[in-house]
């Protein structure tokens, strides 16, 4: 979904509503799977709605930092946990918000119950909560999937694909049901500060014409680049104004093999691509040369 406007979720909360309750499986789970170190346990709630599941952590053992970018729901997190004092509301998007409000000592948990379909970016938002996960610490998402969800509030689950990618770029993801939602725990980021990108829509513009060159084996699978960080990456482009871009495609182009950021030197990746895939031949296949497309107004 990604598109629930604010004034929704804050009249949902004023009117007095709420989600579906932190259920037994869930609660169990979380006791097996993310239970509190002995001192000083921290977890981070995201999407915290009135605050049910950070209550449960902090009886678990955690003090819990609990966010959410509605107000409405956070006055009513207050109101109705007054009693907690181990919690810290805090009013923030996590996807567009400075995060600097956030525990720079990390978090032995981050949670996103009934959140994590509304957000545009999953695994960008995933990825950079592992980074503040301490060792050890496991991110859990919990829920609902497309199969237990009637088809008009799709929107509010995730269906097979989609949870698969939330598992990558992770040491392990495992998967366990909860009677209904899926929880998945996340642990050991291995991404290396490298972020999957889930598109819905394909890129607007320059970023989807960047790529001039593409390397596949015989068997026209696109090959990877090897990058300075470590990672197989996808050969691509950075968004660039159109101007530039006219610019630089309009000039007769040299096949480039690498892009910014990827090592120079063509024989490394294709000689490791060669190894791990006996049927590429490691020669780049380069498709033929166009015209730029005419400029229009
Ligand atoms: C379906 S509710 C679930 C609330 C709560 N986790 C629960 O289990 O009852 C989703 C919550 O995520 C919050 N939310 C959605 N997008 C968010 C974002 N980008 N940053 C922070 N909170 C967000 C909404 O305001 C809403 O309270």
């Amino acid at each position: 979904m990604g598109s629930v406007p604010l004034d929704i979720w804050e009249q949902h909360y004023a009117d007095g509503q709420a989600f579906h309750p932190l259920g037994d499986a869930e609660r169990a789970l979380l006791a097996e799977h993310a239970p509190a170190p002995e001192v000083g346990g921290r977890a981070l709630e995201v999407g915290c709605g009135t605050g049910e599941l950070a209550a449960h952590l902090t009886a678990a053992g955690y003090s819990v930092d609990a966010l959410d970018l509605a107000t409405a729901a956070l006055e009513r997190a207050r109101t109705e946990h007054d009693d907690v004092t181990a919690v810290r509301w805090m009013r923030l998007d996590i996807e567009l918000d400075d995060p600097a409000e956030l525990d720079d000592d990390g978090y032995d948990l981050v949670t996103l119950r009934l959140a994590v379909a509304f957000l545009h970016d999953r695994t960008r938002v995933l990825h950079t909560l592992g980074e503040r996960l301490r060792p050890g610490g496991a991110v859990v998402v919990i829920t609902p999937t497309a199969t237990d969800t009637p088809a008009e509030r799709r929107g509010i689950a995730l269906d097979e694909g989609e949870l698969a990618l939330l598992g990558t770029g992770w040491e392990t993801a495992q998967r366990l049901e909860a009677d209904g939602p899926a929880v998945l725990v996340l642990q050991g980021p291995c991404h290396a500060r490298t972020v999957a990108v889930e598109r819905r829509c394909p890129p607007a513009g320059p970023a989807a014409t960047a790529a001039l060159a593409v390397v596949t084996d015989r068997a026209g699978r696109v090959l990877l680049g090897y990058s300075r960080r470590g990672m197989w990456e996808l050969p691509g482009g950075k968004p660039i104004g159109a101007d530039l871009f006219l610019r630089r495609v309009a000039r007769p182009a040299r096949p480039r093999l690498s892009r910014p950021g990827l090592r120079s030197g063509r024989a490394r990746p294709e000689r490791r691509l060669a190894r791990r895939h006996p049927r590429s031949s490691g020669r780049p296949v380069l498709p033929p040369r166009r015209r730029p497309a005419a400029r229009t107004r």
